[in-house]
């Protein structure tokens, strides 16, 4: 390993990642072949498309439409089932990357059944997604205090695995302090802020319709126009749990400069979707190389000195 890749090395929850910068659960990180190039890219760990009980084939097309400044999708959660990720799982355990899985029940004993599975799996952590915003009649769990807290109680101490949790934004610190309690009272190991911004409409003016057809064109957006949102949830949970609980930083990371900006709001490792998707697993090594590049003008010798050492 050379001088420029250690002083990007991170851990969240304990589990070392060989740098800043790694895929989200989101794109191009649904069958094996996908999950094989991320691990052939420099994304620091390999983190599955949000899993459920069945496969699914997702919502009905267009669904996924890029932006000037980011996407608007509504995927529907196409996905493979979990039993092939945990299939995957052992199939890629071999690189030396970790194995972080994502799991979205549709209901709570969903979560539990996918929780128990994983916890007999070769993955290394289990990010629990209580944010998904495109499921008709379905309202994000993460929204929702007492089911969380429902589901929590079912999920937690299932097995020697740590387990996070996959947030939406929020927007008035009262929710954040109801969440950091939560994450507190269950010994929840990290936290991955934020999940697109649920149900935003984007209207194509010359077609006078909607970009993306499911739920009449409500759906989560994401990358650049999200980054503040994302920078503000990161901010205050890490101003609320400190060092008792890693953050995963994600919305709007397409460059070195938003990478820092998230490390200096307290983010552990930053989780790249948008950009992945627009420009390929060659991003990853882009983004954690600016970001060297800035840390090294700057003088600091590692991501630790500057986490969360935004200045007032
Ligand atoms: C999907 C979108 C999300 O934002 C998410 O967290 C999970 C799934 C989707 O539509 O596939």
């Amino acid at each position: 390993m050379t001088m420029k890749t250690k002083i990007t090395k991170t851990k969240i929850a304990g589990i070392e990642f060989g740098s800043f910068v790694c895929n989200a659960s989101g794109p191009n990180d649904s069958t094996l072949e996908e999950l094989e190039a991320i691990v052939n890219s420099a994304s620091s760990a390999i983190i599955f498309k949000s899993c459920t009980i069945e496969p699914r084939k997702g919502n009905d097309e267009p669904r996924y439409v890029r932006l000037p400044y980011g996407s608007i999708q509504s995927m529907g959660l196409p996905n493979l089932g979990y039993k092939e990720y945990i299939k995957f799982a052992s199939q890629l355990r071999k690189h030396d990357k970790p194995i972080v899985a994502s799991i979205a029940g549709l209901c709570i004993d969903d979560y539990v059944k996918m929780v128990r599975a994983f916890q007999d799996s070769d993955v290394d952590l289990i990010e629990v997604n209580l944010s998904c915003p495109n499921l008709e009649g379905k309202s994000q769990v993460g929204y929702d205090f007492r089911q969380t807290e429902e589901i929590l109680r079912r999920i937690i101490g299932l097995g020697d695995k740590l387990v996070g949790l996959k947030l939406p934004p929020y927007y008035e610190p009262v929710h954040n302090q109801k969440m950091a309690k939560l994450v507190e009272k269950y010994k929840v190991s990290f936290i991955t802020c934020i999940n697109s911004v649920g149900n935003t409409l984007v209207i194509d003016p010359e077609l006078e319709a909607p970009v993306i057809k499911p739920k009449r064109g409500f759906g989560g957006l994401c990358g650049e126009y999200i980054k503040p949102i994302a920078l503000a949830n990161v901010r205050v949970f890490y101003e609320l749990l400190k060092d008792k609980v890693s953050i995963f930083g994600v919305g709007g990371v397409g460059s070195g400069v938003d990478a820092f900006e998230f490390l200096l709001a307290g983010a552990d490792v930053v989780q790249v979707a948008t950009t992945f998707e627009k420009e390929g697993a060659s991003c990853f090594e882009r983004i954690n190389r600016e970001l060297e590049g800035i840390l090294q003008r700057k003088g600091y010798n590692s991501v630790q000195e500057v986490k969360g050492k935004l200045k007032y």
